[in-house]
């Protein structure tokens, strides 16, 4: 098997998260599927941005949910990563279904519904997603257990992950039930059991955040379905290295 190489939130190590020259780095550099964050705004527009608030990677103050998408259009998401992304903008979850669409790569739209629990995000995010005929290369993913089940109920057809930094021996029966087909792990709790255990239960086992090359390799000796990096290039030199030495 080979481990998937997930661009966290694009290549975000050299450009600004959750952007454009973030998702469009992350695609050149030879990465097979995208993480992003989605949350609602004030008009219900499901916007990619990492916090409940706007101030650490924008211009602007304030919450997304009190905020609409024609404000937050207005705000440079670029400048605080380097003047060199001045002018960049946040985007709508469309387009980036959009610009996605004609393109070889996987998606996991995290939805950020742990803090805040937007009202009907799950539905407005599969429809969206159905809208644009990506169901079948797109994982929806929450910290949110609650949120796990609302989507296997309401929208069986969707791939799930519940995502977890939190130690639990009962992770892959619990996670199951909530109706989940993959978890995605804290990389601290990465382990052979814990990836065999999703394995023999017909589920997937994704780890985050994994920028330094040991972690990479052993998440490529323990089988790990996927790893989320903000340097897909060098996962992905990483991945070679490792196939090299196990031929
Ligand atoms: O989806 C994996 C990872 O992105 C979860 O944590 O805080 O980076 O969104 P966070
Ligand atoms: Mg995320």
């Amino acid at each position: 098997m080979t481990t998937k190489i997930i661009a966290h939130r694009g290549a975000s190590k050299l450009a600004p998260e959750n952007t454009m020259p973030a998702f469009n780095l992350a695609y050149q550099q030879g990465a097979e599927a995208i993480e992003t964050d989605v949350q609602l705004t004030k008009d219900n527009v499901p916007v990619l941005i990492h916090d409940e608030h706007v101030k650490r990677t924008t211009n602007g103050i304030g919450y997304i949910k009190d905020l609409t998408f024609a404000q937050l259009k207005q705000l440079d998401a670029g400048a605080w990563f380097s003047q060199k992304y001045t002018g960049t903008a946040i985007i709508s979850l469309e387009k980036f279904l959009e610009w996605i669409k004609p393109k070889p790569l996987y998606l996991n739209i995290e939805l950020k519904n742990n803090k805040i629990d937007y009202k009907n995000i799950e539905t407005i995010v599969y429809d969206m997603v159905r809208h644009y005929q990506l169901l079948n290369r797109t994982t929806l993913s929450t910290f949110n257990p609650k949120s796990v089940k609302r989507i296997s109920e309401l929208h069986s057809e969707i791939k799930i992950a519940f995502l977890t930094s939190r130690r639990n021996k009962n992770l892959v029966p619990y996670a199951r039930e909530l109706g989940a087909n993959a978890i995605h792990v804290k990389y601290r709790l990465l382990n052979r059991f814990l990836v065999d255990q999703c394995h023999q239960a017909n589920m997937a086992i994704r780890a985050y955040t994994l920028n330094k090359p040991s972690r990479m390799l052993k998440s490529y000796a323990l089988n790990c379905d996927g790893i989320f990096t903000d340097v897909p290039d060098l996962a992905l030199q990483y991945r070679t290295v490792f196939k090299e030495q196990n031929k």
